[in-house]
């Protein structure tokens, strides 16, 4: 049932672009406006939000550290994320006027629920992101939007977080739509870029040769760091919880401005840097990172760079270098994610780990 796989983990990695096409299939009615159907919350009550916030754990609560760059900029609604059992524990401000959004691949984390029914008493409307049909959290919520992965059995996510992230983008594009936005005209072009996502999801995944022989040369390395910043910035803490979880490394992901404010003094000879670089554009983000990863290989990182098909930029910084096709930035992390679920895939491997059943976890997370 691994489908030839090792692991049900790399299997699932390789289903991502199948998976993301699903979550986005029949999202356009006959005048390519987005339909939302199963948000059974009207147009008038969508306008009436004055915030969203959005409760989730681990690579769930990642995926909303993503959705919140493309939610504030679509909609320039105040977006909140919130890890839910930091959320449970103090008296957050939600009112009948806030969104609440939950993100849960299991629909059965027990944090997340108790979220769901503290915002619901709050007089919140609470729409679910799950992925599990007939699961507890969608079941009490007041709508959901499911991913379409299809089962997740390795216990680490990968497919849940790309098409956690695809449903949070449609949820943000269909308020912006909705709310009529300054940004609502730009709706079917956004959409019109997430279609061609899967295409590009396979590309990365068809390129993986150069990502297993780097796996081979790092995989006795003690410590890894990831740096990214905007919507690069989850992308670093979610490849860094993919190497603890599965391979057990010590790996942390900053967000590659906050360097100087201590994380840097990490930085010794050898020490293995992964940085995500945003497309080159308009704003000066591609620069910032670029100077951020001469600061790291000024002092003896050795820097595994991702970053966009002709960035020639960057290839000077770059010990390794792994291009991703072409995206926007907001789009980018549904591609810059997959390389490092890879690299944690083969590091975990050649370590001999059970990458399905990595020791102390659970696929959901059922208690406290
Ligand atoms: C990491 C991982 C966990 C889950 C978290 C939430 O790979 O799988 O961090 O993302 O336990 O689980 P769900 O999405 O089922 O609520």
């Amino acid at each position: 049932e691994k489908g030839g796989y090792d692991w049900f983990m790399r299997k699932e990695i390789y289903e991502q672009p199948q998976a993301v096409a699903d979550t986005l299939l029949g999202r356009f009615d006959s005048d390519r406006r987005l339909t939302l159907d199963e948000i059974r919350i009207s147009a008038s009550e969508l306008r009436t939000i004055d915030k969203v916030v959005i409760v989730a754990c681990g690579t769930a609560y990642y995926a909303g550290l993503v959705a919140k760059y493309a939610i504030e900029h679509w909609t320039r609604i105040p977006c909140e994320v919130e890890i839910a059992s930091e959320f449970r524990y103090r008296d957050p401000i939600v009112t009948s006027r806030t969104l609440v959004v939950t993100i849960s691949q299991s629909g059965e984390t027990a944090d997340t629920l108790m979220a769901v029914r503290y915002a619901r008493e709050q007089g919140a409307k609470v729409i679910a992101i799950c992925n599990t049909n007939g699961s507890t959290i969608p079941r009490e919520s007041d709508a959901v939007i499911y991913t379409h992965a299809g089962p997740e059995i390795g216990v680490a996510s990968t497919k849940g977080f790309l098409t956690q992230v695809t449903a949070c983008y449609l949820l943000g594009l269909f308020l912006a739509q909705e709310r009529g936005t300054k940004f609502g005209d730009e709706v079917a072009t956004v959409m019109a870029e997430m279609e061609t996502m899967p295409a590009k999801i396979q590309e990365v995944l068809d390129g993986t040769d150069a990502l297993l022989a780097l796996a081979r040369d790092l995989h006795q390395t003690e410590s890894v760091l990831f740096l990214g910043r905007h919507a690069g910035y989850p992308v670093a803490l979610e490849g860094a919880l993919k190497l603890k979880e599965i391979a057990y490394l010590h790996a942390e992901g900053f967000p590659a401005g906050e360097l100087k404010h201590g994380p840097i003094a990490l930085v010794e000879e050898g020490i293995p840097v992964f940085v995500v670089v945003p497309p080159q554009g308009r704003d000066q983000l591609h620069d910032k990172v670029i100077s951020n990863i001469q600061e790291v290989r000024a002092r003896g990182a050795h820097t595994i760079v991702l970053a966009e098909e002709g960035d020639e930029e960057v290839r000077p910084y770059a010990d390794r270098l792994i291009s991703l096709p072409r995206a926007s930035t907001l789009l980018q992390p549904l591609l810059a994610t997959v390389p490092l679920q890879i690299f944690a895939c083969e590091v975990a491997t050649l370590l001999g780990h059970d990458v399905d059943q990595p020791r102390n976890l659970a696929k959901s997370v059922t208690v406290e």
